[in-house]
């Protein structure tokens, strides 16, 4: 095997085959690849694209990269072991968080494999790393010993699990070829198979604030995971979601922690983002087997939010993967905050009309808040909060964000860069569309 001649023919748009992405895939296991090899792979795979052969190929030599989780030997009902994701979007990553403890609440096992950051899209290890104590990668018994008592766990890239997207993810993130719809899948499908759940339900975004920028890419992507799930043998549930505008009123790592337990607790809670939750958590509790249809396993989801009891089960959820005892009763004291934190008000006072949604995942990443090389620790202190919803007035006083920057001077560079990526107009504008857009199953 010669990485160099798989790329060669990934390059000229050739076909690999099921040995050819072995091989390649084993390679960086071993060392034998390098990374400057796996990113000439990505970017080739980008431009050229991959069959649905080569795709299935990829999901599972990158789930062989690693073990498999095993529910049985630890005395789970496989039945009820759902696992969910999202292909990521601005705002989005704190959905993971709060559809967690919701359905360990109701009695579904959730082994949950999520990841960093990725481009311009925060992810949800990040978010957890920005909590003391967090442990993102333990070893499989101990992953499987946590969901099966406390019914969830959220962890990240793994040396035991899919370890091979640990890796060609750190190289996406920073070359511009995260998205791919063969990537998004193999990374995503492989930690799923990995997790050896019963069902998936899995966000797609769709817009300025996704990978996926129009419809007819999101609902490609949405069938190339849909395909491999079924070919898996698992039934799945793909719901393409709009995100043209930042998801929630938070994008950052610890402004996003305080986003979550204020959602838990009851404190505060974004309407699109209890639609979109309420919609993924009663999909997931039907799969489980535990409601006979959406509306009642609705009814249960809204029960574990009001009643208190999934803001307990973060809490349990979270001290059982290292975090202090009283993480959910106290978050702000537990979190970094950031040197300068000031609203940024528009020029022109109006009302908020469009963004430019990349755009403020970049000035997230620009500000030191996301990787811009594989090996860059990330600050967890910036970030946006309060951001305005589509529609709002804007102006003095009612800020389009605060920005949670290191310095005056990243403060001012920041919030000229999201003043740009708005736009306020002086007649009313509209809100938001809905966020589910449509949903495959
Ligand atoms: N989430 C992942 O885990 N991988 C991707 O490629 C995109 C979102």
């Amino acid at each position: 095997f010669q990485a160099q001649e798989v790329l060669r023919r990934k390059r000229d748009g050739l076909e690999l085959s099921t040995e050819e992405i072995r091989s390649f895939v084993a390679g960086i296991g071993t060392g034998e690849v390098g990374e400057a090899q796996i990113g000439a792979y990505t970017m080739a795979t980008y431009l050229n694209g991959m069959t649905t052969r080569e795709i299935v190929d990829l999901v599972l030599a990158m789930r062989d990269s690693g073990t498999v989780a095993d529910w049985e030997a630890a005395g789970v009902d496989h039945a009820r072991v759902i696992e969910k994701h999202s292909s990521g979007g601005v705002g989005d990553e704190k959905i993971t968080l709060l559809v967690v403890p919701i359905v360990a609440a109701a009695g579904v096992f959730i082994p949950n494999m999520s990841a960093w950051g990725l481009d311009y899209c925060p992810g949800e290890i990040d978010m957890l790393d920005s909590v003391p104590g967090y442990d993102g990668a333990p070893s499989v018994q101990t992953f499987v010993e946590t969901v099966a008592r406390t019914g969830g766990a959220i962890i990240g890239p793994s040396p035991d699990l899919a370890p091979a997207d640990g890796t060609i993810f750190k190289v996406r993130d920073t070359t511009a070829t995260v998205e791919s719809v063969a990537l998004i899948t193999g990374s995503i499908m492989s930690k799923k198979l990995a997790a050896n759940p019963s069902g998936v339900v899995i966000s797609v975004g769709c817009g300025t604030g996704a990978f996926m920028h129009t419809l007819d890419r999101a609902r490609e992507l949405a069938h190339s995971m849909s395909n491999v799930a079924t070919g898996a043998g698992i039934p799945s549930v793909i719901m393409i979601t709009e995100l043209n505008s930042v998801l929630g009123t938070t994008v950052g790592s610890a402004v996003e922690m305080i986003e979550t337990v204020d959602f838990l607790t009851g404190a505060e809670r974004d309407a699109r983002v209890l639609e979109l939750v309420l919609e993924l958590t009663s999909e997931i509790i039907v799969l489980a087997g535990l409601a006979a249809g959406l509306d009642e396993a609705r009814a249960i989801a809204l029960e574990q939010l009001e009643s208190g009891r999934a803001a307990a089960k973060f809490g349990e959820i979270m001290t059982a993967q290292g975090c202090p005892a009283d993480f959910v009763e106290n978050a702000r004291d537990h979190l970094p905050s950031a040197a300068v934190i000031r609203p940024v008000e528009p020029t022109t006072a109006g009302h908020l009309a469009s963004m430019d949604t990349t755009d403020v995942g970049l000035t997230l990443v620009e500000l030191g808040g996301g990787r811009q090389k594989p090996e860059d620790d990330i600050d967890f202190t910036v970030g946006f909060s309060r951001f305005a919803q589509l529609g709002d007035a804007v102006g003095p006083g009612a800020p389009i964000c605060v920005l949670h920057a290191r310095s005056e001077a990243e403060w001012e560079r920041g919030a000229a860069r999201i003043r740009a990526a708005v736009t306020v107009t002086a007649e009313p504008a509209a809100p938001a569309l809905p966020i589910i857009i449509e949903k495959i199953a």
